[in-house]
């Protein structure tokens, strides 16, 4: 079990692909779920106030990950999880304690052999407290805007680097400031700076640190 955690745009979810790809491991992207609620919630009319009806969304949740493509109640979301009110109202629906409590179950069964890779804030800290490796991603809030804007640039997305890198700094700070499970490094996790390396030397970093771990 490799717990990876870190800010929005930190790396994590290419570097915890990489990773699993690497090793054969099954990936958690436990954003996506946050996403996911925050989506469904949207299209049920449920109230981002509402911290019950959101719990009870979370709970009755009806997804599937496949082959890279993310289903809601039957229908195909990964592009629909990823925009840009969705990313606002998850970081919203993850401050619910109801919620995040409604999605433990769920995560933990990603656990099956040969082993798993999850990413998200709180992998190391509250869902997988006994993973073998916990790993904190960091990089400079300027780095990640970066990043964030060739993601988009490259999608044929038009953006605004200040306006992003203002926007990484907001959802961090929600982030952090949280009551439940907070962003932050879990005790163990070993932190890795990625603003002057590339994603493939960030997994082979983690990989070293696997094999270190399993010795
Ligand atoms: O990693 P992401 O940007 O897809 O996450 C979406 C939101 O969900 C983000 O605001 C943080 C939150 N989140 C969380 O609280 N706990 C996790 N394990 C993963 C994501």
């Amino acid at each position: 079990m490799i717990a990876i955690d870190g800010p929005s745009a930190s790396g994590k979810g290419t570097v915890a692909q990489l990773v699993a790809r690497a090793l054969g491991f099954h990936y958690l992207d436990s954003g996506a779920l946050y996403r996911l609620v925050a989506l469904a919630a949207a299209r049920q009319g449920v109230d981002l106030d509402d911290a019950d009806a959101l719990a009870a969304v979370a709970a009755g949740l009806s997804a599937r990950f496949e082959a890279g493509e993310v289903w809601l109640n039957g229908a195909q979301v990964t592009a629909a999880i990823r925009t840009e009110a969705t990313s606002v109202a998850s970081s919203r629906v993850a401050a619910v304690p109801g919620v995040r409590a409604a999605l433990l179950d769920r995560q933990r069964a990603f656990r099956q052999p040969p082993g798993l890779v999850a990413e998200g804030r709180d992998m190391g800290s509250v869902v997988f407290p006994d993973a073998r490796l916990k790993v904190f991603l960091t990089a400079t809030p300027e780095a990640r805007a970066e990043r964030r804007y060739k993601q988009l640039n490259d999608k044929g997305i038009a953006a605004n680097i200040r306006t992003l890198l203002l926007d990484l700094r907001a959802r961090d700070a929600r982030d952090e400031a949280r009551a439940v499970a907070p962003l932050r490094a879990a005790p163990g996790a070993r932190r890795l700076d990625t603003t002057d390396m590339t994603a493939m030397e960030a997994a082979q970093t983690v990989l070293s640190w696997m094999r270190e771990a399993s010795d």
